[in-house]
């Protein structure tokens, strides 16, 4: 019998892809930059599954046309760039990496949020450029930020991450309030409240919903106006969850104080944004989740996940589990 062949879009580390080596016909992506569309769907065509990263976007489109695909293996944790229920029809089963990147992504959005409250990368700026030789050494009125703790913390969406993130806020001191799209009942390190009493009472928002058909544009202008004045909004969690427009126009007439932004609608940030103009939003590049030891251990639960199916077994962290009803 052949072996499967099991097509990777992106160059693993060689002891990462080793579980893989002899038990199918193994292919990978060797190019420097992301594959493009077409370049995706004749690579994988004529595979039996396939190991993608988030920038892979997984169509219904290309999946239409895909007559032996069995399994997706996404090294992630959001599986939005897969059409999953096109892969559901189809009898595709979609694997993804949690549990491994929470921890991490709550730093970067606690990272984010200290950057914003102090203005770190601003004043970091300030002293590379030599401004601080030509100003006043120190006046009570330099770089004044915002308290971090004592203030108020509202984390929207308490899975792994946002609760994590919750832990972080009260150890910094701060008064933390959760909300959560569906009804939670143990929720530690926050009190629960409704999503308008969030918004209203908190100095900063952090957010860790999905993106879905429903969460798209979820901090839509009302949302945002809603937010208490002087606010900070914090999105580690998906780029289109923000209303990057509405966001900036609330930054610049000074409703609120300061964003830090991990992801954005369009990735990479577009030259033309208009968050780029202004001073008091904190950038990073979708980077929550990048430390070497989170990125190999997404990079092994996403190989475990394909080792699974092609021998035989389930796949330990699949997405849409209902396929396994129907096979
Ligand atoms: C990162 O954004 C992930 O979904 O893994």
């Amino acid at each position: 019998m052949s072996l499967k062949r099991v097509f990777v879009t992106y160059r693993l580390p060689e002891d990462i892809l080793r579980p893989l080596r002899g038990i199918c016909d193994l292919e990978v992506w060797t190019g420097t930059k992301p594959m493009t569309p077409p370049e995706l769907f004749s690579s994988i065509c004529d595979s039996d599954g396939i190991i993608c990263l988030l920038t892979d976007e997984i169509t219904r489109s290309l999946l239409e046309n895909q007559e032996k695909l069995n399994f997706i293996s996404s090294m992630s944790v959001g599986v939005d760039h897969i059409d999953v229920a096109a892969a559901t029809n189809r009898n595709i089963l979609v694997g993804n990496t949690p549990g491994v990147l929470a921890e991490t992504t709550a730093d970067l959005a606690f990272g984010l949020l200290l950057s914003a409250a102090r203005r770190i990368p601003e004043a970091d700026k300030f002293v590379r450029e030599g401004q601080w030789l030509s100003d006043m050494p120190w006046s009570p009125d330099f770089f004044l930020g915002k308290d971090v703790h004592g203030a108020t913390l509202g984390v929207v969406g308490l899975g792994e991450t946002g609760t994590a993130v919750a832990r972080r806020g009260k150890a910094f001191g701060m008064r933390v309030l959760g909300w959560n799209r569906t009804q939670k009942k143990d929720v530690e390190h926050a009190e629960l409240v409704q999503l308008d009493e969030l918004l209203a009472e908190s100095d900063y928002v952090s957010i860790h919903i999905a993106r879905t058909s429903e969460t798209l544009l979820f901090f839509n202008h009302e949302r945002i106006m809603s937010m208490k004045k002087g606010a900070i909004l914090i999105n580690t969690a998906r780029g289109g969850i923000v209303d990057e427009t509405s966001l900036a126009n609330a930054l610049k007439i000074g409703h609120l104080a300061g964003a830090g932004m991990d992801v954005f609608e369009a990735e990479p940030l577009l030259p033309e944004s208009k968050l780029l103009n202004l001073k008091n939003v904190v950038f990073s590049p979708h980077i929550g989740s990048a430390t070497s030891l989170t990125r190999k251990r997404m990079a092994e639960l996403a190989v475990e996940n394909a080792v699974a199916v092609i021998t035989g077994r389930r796949m330990p962290f699949c997405v849409n589990p209902e396929v396994y009803r129907s096979r």
